[in-house]
């Protein structure tokens, strides 16, 4: 029993795609689950797409196919690995979403765009994985089109993002005349083929660099390029080093071309070779080893209307030690409630199934009528574990809020509150002021329309919007913090978020600045840990 718990365990891999949007994060998503075999065509997941439209056309699709748009969750085997992919939206607006489920996974795969590079969007995720400390893999995509110089690109992630990389594989003819990759651990060639408008699983031809034949393919030109080029990359490029990998202070680098299937397969093989089974994580009784028996998990993500019908919520739990069984009566550590998850489900590709027994680094989803918050910590009854909080991203624009209809007020808040305790909005009061008037912070504007049509349409309250010139919060740590005594500059204000901690809201960095200077002693930051 125990062996077979600890097989299921080590067999799991669990990470997340990021990516800027357009560089082909959705289609290497589906290519990897055409090489696991969970779909048979690619171009199912693409209706995800619709994601770039405007929102009420995203609302739509969600309504019409009865599931979210947003994040979720894939599961899929593959060479005797069970792999959970965590899907992130794709676009910039919902970042906040991504931010939370990198929490969740134990490594992150980046796509690049050949032609673009490292891209404001990579950026930005990039940071939430280097402050987890997770290994990162980078996935160079679109080689059959024009592209930048491969050197200029691996440049341009340690300049830009800070971290070393070393290609696994090396692109041959990046000036849109695609011929192939030279793989550098077998040292060989694996030409291109475009197949089936990538459709369905390409095999690649590989054989020896040195072959002649690969002379002849090539052309004379290219061939000697490419071997210059290696000798480069052996002689001056940063050497192989696992553990750097697993410390997530070296990216191994795959050049391919997800849309035509061009090095997915590699890239899957490589990274699941390096990659590490579900990590121990830090709570407040040290480090839990996923393997102890002892239940734990954290919910990292609420989901309203998976089901519209049912208007539900779901809150998705990371599973991080022992064995998850179906029915399982377990401790809510903050609420300090036992609850029985009595409907657990898990997401294969396209479907929804109940699960009925999960393990470490698997996503469970159950029902919640309300009594989840984001990093809440769930485990076995007699145990009382608790995961270190799911930071809160700081927010980018900032809204005054009102119901049209002031005889609406108690729904407002009802509608505000759930949709906040989903992570999809971050509400401030300012001190002092009633909750007639509440102050709305998003990452991304379009979470405002998300909020004014999920409140009409849920909740039936109309709201107004009066748009704030904030572009910047900080959390103000310091003991015995005094309102009164607080030092701002014209241009901010104070106020406090859902667990009343003291924030300033400020228009530039100028304005940090002095804040800081005024009030001595005192810590400003940018994201609030939870708990
Ligand atoms: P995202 O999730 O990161 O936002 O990107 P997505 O996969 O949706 O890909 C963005 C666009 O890039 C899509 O084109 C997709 O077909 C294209 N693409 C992805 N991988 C490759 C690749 O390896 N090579 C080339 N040439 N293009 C690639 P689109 O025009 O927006 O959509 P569609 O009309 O192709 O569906």
């Amino acid at each position: 029993m125990q062996e077979q718990f600890l097989q299921q365990v080590r067999r799991r891999r669990t990470f997340a795609i990021i990516s800027h949007p357009d560089a082909g994060k959705t289609t290497l998503t589906e290519k990897l689950l055409l090489y696991g075999g969970a779909i048979r065509l690619a171009g199912s997941v693409k209706s995800r797409r619709a994601q770039k439209h405007a929102v009420s056309d995203w609302m739509e699709i969600e309504k019409q196919r009865g599931i979210s748009v947003t994040s979720s969750v894939l599961q899929f085997d593959y060479d005797g690995y069970c792999i959970n992919i965590l899907d992130t939206p794709g676009h910039q607006d919902f970042s906040e979403d991504t931010y939370r489920t990198l929490m969740a996974a134990d490594s992150a795969v980046m796509v690049i765009d050949c032609a673009k590079g490292v891209e404001a969007q990579t950026k930005k995720l990039f940071e939430v994985c280097k402050m987890r400390g997770i290994p990162i893999f980078t996935f160079v995509n679109k080689l059959d089109r024009a592209g930048k110089d491969p050197f200029e690109l691996m440049e341009e992630i340690e300049s830009v993002l800070g971290i070393q990389s070393y290609p696994m594989n090396w692109p041959i003819g990046t000036d849109g005349n695609f011929k192939g990759v030279y793989n550098r651990t077998k040292s060989q060639i694996e030409v291109f083929n475009e197949g089936k408008h990538g459709q369905t699983v390409v095999e690649s031809v590989v054989g020896d660099v040195t072959d002649e034949v690969f002379k002849d393919l090539l052309g004379q030109g290219l061939h000697q390029q490419l071997m210059e080029e290696i000798e480069l990359l052996d002689v001056a490029g940063d050497n192989f080093d696992l553990n750097k990998v697993l410390k997530g202070e070296l990216t191994p680098v795959f050049f391919g071309s997800a849309m035509t299937n061009f090095g997915v397969r590699p890239f899957l093989e490589g990274f699941l070779e390096m990659t590490t089974p579900p990590v121990a994580r830090i709570s407040n009784q040290g480090e839990i080893d996923p393997e102890t028996d002892n239940f734990t998990g954290f919910v990292f993500k609420i989901q309203a209307n998976m089901n519209p019908a049912h208007r539900d919520r779901i809150a998705f739990i990371r599973i991080c030690s022992g064995r998850f069984q179906k029915g399982m009566t377990v401790n809510h550590v903050r609420a300090k409630k036992p609850i029985k998850l009595a409907q657990p489900q898990q997401f294969l590709a396209q479907d929804r199934v109940v699960v009925e027994e999960a393990y470490p680094g698997d996503i469970i989803g159950v029902h919640d009528p309300g009594i989840f918050n984001i990093g809440d910590t769930l485990c076995q009854s007699n145990t009382k574990v608790e995961y270190e909080g799911i930071p809160v991203f700081a927010p980018e624009h900032f809204a005054r809020v009102y119901a049209k209809d002031s005889m609406k007020r108690k729904q407002f808040v009802k509608g505000i509150e759930q949709i906040s305790e989903e992570g999809a909005i971050q509400v401030f009061k300012r001190p002092h002021v009633g909750v007639e008037e509440l102050l709305i912070g998003v990452v991304g504007v379009l979470q405002f329309e998300v909020l004014e049509y999920r409140l009409e349409k849920e909740y039936g309250v109309e709201i107004k919007m009066q748009s704030l010139p904030y572009r910047f919060i900080r959390w103000i740590q310091q003991e015995n913090f005094d309102y009164d005594r607080f030092s701002l500059t014209m241009d901010s204000v104070l106020a406090e978020d859902r667990e009343g901690k003291p924030v300033v809201l400020l228009e530039n960095e100028w304005s940090i600045q002095k804040v800081e200077e005024r009030n001595k002693g005192v810590v400003l930051k940018s994201i609030s840990t939870k708990n």
